[in-house]
């Protein structure tokens, strides 16, 4: 190239260069590394490489561009109009070519590496990096004087016309390569994988002739209670259909420790678990795949986040070994394999799974899922992350130093062993808030927009009714009934008289609050009951206890902002979250939501080669914290249990909500030790 030349600015990558008259758009633009898309390489038929060109004067750029700048619409340009239809102002970068000083505009629909921006909470943006994609070839037709195998031609091909080298392929491939060659003429489409610690490209589908194949992958979210999977279009990223189930490794023991102790106590236990979860990751893709109209076998990659436990029983590993110290994991690093070994036949025959890593023996891939989401480690602030599920993964860091835990909260937060508790579903009560003068409680259910309190709920609710309390609700309840005053600091519900409601009853030597009684249209009682309270103190405790630790190991007693990840946490009020003493004491406009986090990462590593790389290095710097072994997690879990807390101070939520200085306890001795206690703390 000479100074001579015309010169080619592209946006909004804003590189630019000087290219002899006749070269392509599509070759300056690999020259200048320039991410313009093609899937044919050049030849006109896929029409990826779209661009628009701009004309006028630019004097941010220092160019005039006339309209000759580029050569004329030419016969391949004209053809893929009259067949598929090209926007106006678009012309083919590998047919356009340049003639004079030209700027073009490469729209977001012809980058290979869009960014796909996050619909659900902060501010992440996704590169489209998938380590599957299509790749069209002409291969050189067989020849008697220089014999060589399909194979290596269709490999001299990719290096030709793609550098792509070296190339690999399954014998189920090689069994249809010579007819799928013959088909297409001596061209054929591959889908080639290429994951971030590979050394070589994987041909895992081939097609006769060019192909537009719709390439998907699966990012799976691997609960102990819930399977959640998004089938994901790798080209740009968009989610084409959603959908969960239950795990049905509950039929072997409800929580983690239940389930390896299963397979302790029964040989062979591990395996059936193993078969019960792959079962129902089959017929999760196939009924993902029926609902987006596409064909399972167009789904080549799966990718999960779990827990240590899910993990291995999703791979075939024994999880003995995460049931007692050390806590030994098979491995904790990534885990890339043909779906094949993991009976996932629902998917393309060739289809590739990843796992991320695990960050240690109670610290799952799920936690590494919610760190690449959230990434704790690139915060200025130090920032809390709780993802909270019946296993809550914390994670507390800075740009200096990233820790993580995982404290066994139990279900409770999501409405099990609560006795009013349901799961999130129409009916149940999510907001509730109560008078602290009157006693009085005005709710929200799911299904209707409208509080309690309005004259038109009844009518609204017709349809739902008001059938117990979910996981958010029952956190809001507990709040507000320590708030006016129902609930004392030790966690004890007041009796009628001590409270001035009869919405608190007697139940057994306990008392219970009533928030809506239907029994006389035959609906439930409605009640948050002393257990209830236990439980949540129980679970509420042992996220306070983990996130504690933490801070501890980083010597200090606050922390910046608080991030609540996870389904459930999304739901979960900041305000009210803190009057129970879930998280530390921190301002409430620095408390939000990350949606779920950790399905999130599994999108990210599903559509990112260089995020299963970052995320791979971002595991190895994180320290852990094991709070099983942890002699200090014990005593921060018993202070926890007081409501917010029995020893630190809350002095921001004390600033901005009521916290009654009331005591239920009726046990002379200990009443007075609470009076003590809290004289102190005054
Ligand atoms: Fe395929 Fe231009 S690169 S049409």
């Amino acid at each position: 190239m000479s100074t001579s030349d015309p010169l080619v600015v592209f946006t909004p990558s804003g590189k630019r260069g000087r290219f002899p008259v006749g070269t392509p758009i599509l070759t300056a633009a690999r020259q200048l590394g320039v991410d313009l898309d093609s899937v044919c390489g050049g030849r006109g038929i896929c029409s990826k490489c779209q661009v628009t060109p701009s004309y006028g004067e630019f004097s941010k750029h220092g160019v005039t561009v006339h309209e000759d700048a580029l050569s004329e619409w030419n016969a391949v340009e004209e053809r893929y109009d009259q067949k598929r239809g090209l926007a106006k102002g678009r012309r083919l970068g590998c047919q356009a070519t340049v003639q004079r000083d030209v700027v073009i505009d490469v729209p977001e629909t012809s980058q290979v590496h869009r960014q796909v921006v996050r619909k659900d909470a902060s501010d992440r943006v996704m590169v489209m990096d998938p380590a599957t994609k299509l790749y069209y070839v002409e291969v050189a037709e067989p020849d008697m004087h220089e014999p060589s195998g399909d194979l290596e031609r269709l490999a001299e091909a990719l290096k030709a016309q793609w550098d792509i080298a070296p190339v690999t392929a399954p014998l189920s491939i090689m069994t249809r390569l010579q007819p799928v060659l013959r088909k297409g003429k001596w061209a054929v489409t591959v889908a080639l994988h290429k994951g971030h610690t590979d050394d070589s490209y994987r041909i895992l589908d081939i097609y006769p002739g060019f192909n537009e194949e719709r390439l998907f992958g699966l990012a799976i979210d691997l609960g102990s209670t819930t399977i959640a999977a998004h089938l994901t279009d790798l080209r740009n990223g968009t989610v084409a259909a959603s959908a969960g189930v239950m795990n049905p490794q509950i039929r072997f023991g409800e929580d983690l420790m239940s389930r390896v102790s299963y397979s302790m106590m029964n040989p062979g236990g591990d395996k059936e678990m193993t078969r019960a979860v792959r079962e129902a990751i089959n017929g999760l893709a196939q009924s993902l795949a029926e609902e987006a109209g596409i064909d399972a076998a167009q789904i080549m990659e799966a990718v999960f986040v779990c827990n240590p436990v899910m993990h291995h029983l999703l791979l075939g590993i024994d999880p003995v070994e995460l049931g007692q110290a050390p806590f030994a994991l098979a491995t904790s690093r990534s885990v890339s394999a043909p779906a094949r070994e993991l009976d996932l036949s629902a998917l393309n025959s060739n289809a590739r799974v990843f796992v991320l890593p695990c960050i240690a023996g109670h610290v799952g891939a799920d936690a590494a899922a919610v760190a690449l989401t959230e990434q704790p480690g690139q915060q200025d602030e130090l920032t809390l992350v709780v993802d909270v599920g019946t296993n809550a993964e914390i994670l507390l860091g800075d740009k200096a130093r990233v820790l993580a835990c995982s404290s066994p909260t139990g279900p409770a937060f999501e409405g099990a062993q609560i006795s009013s508790g349901q799961r999130a579903a129409p009916g149940a009560i999510e907001r509730i808030e109560i008078d602290p003068t009157t006693k009085e409680p005005r709710f929200r259910v799911i299904g209707v927009d409208l509080w309690s309190d309005d004259p038109d709920f009844e009518a609204a609710a017709a349809a739902t009714g008001i059938t117990g309390i979910c996981g958010s609700g029952i956190i809001e309840a507990v709040a507000e009934m320590r708030m006016a005053g129902i609930v004392d600091a030790s966690g004890l519900i007041g009796s009628a008289a001590q409270t001035g409601t009869d919405r608190c009853i007697t139940e057994g030597r306990t008392h219970a609050y009533v928030i809506h009684d239907g029994r006389a249209e035959g609906g439930p009682l409605i009640t948050v009951t002393q257990g209830d309270i236990r439980a949540i103190q129980l679970a509420k405790s042992a996220l306070y206890a983990g996130a504690r630790l933490l801070m501890d190991e980083r010597g200090t007693d606050t922390v910046g902002r608080v991030v609540l990840a996870g389904a459930f946490g999304a739901h979960i009020s900041p305000k009210h979250a803190m009057v129970l003493g879930m998280i530390p004491d921190a301002p409430l406009d620095k408390v939000t939501s990350a949606g779920n986090a950790a399905g999130t990462g599994a999108r990210i590593a599903l559509c990112s080669v260089a995020a299963r790389a970052e995320i791979e290095k971002t595991v190895r710097e994180i320290t852990k914290v094991e709070t099983a072994i942890e002699p200090k997690f014990q005593e921060h879990f018993v202070n926890a249990n007081a409501l917010p807390h029995a020893t630190d101070p809350f002095p921001i939520l004390r600033g901005i909500v009521p916290l009654p200085d009331v005591s239920y306890n009726t046990k002379g001795a200990e009443a007075e030790g609470g009076g003590r206690r809290r004289r102190r703390r005054g």
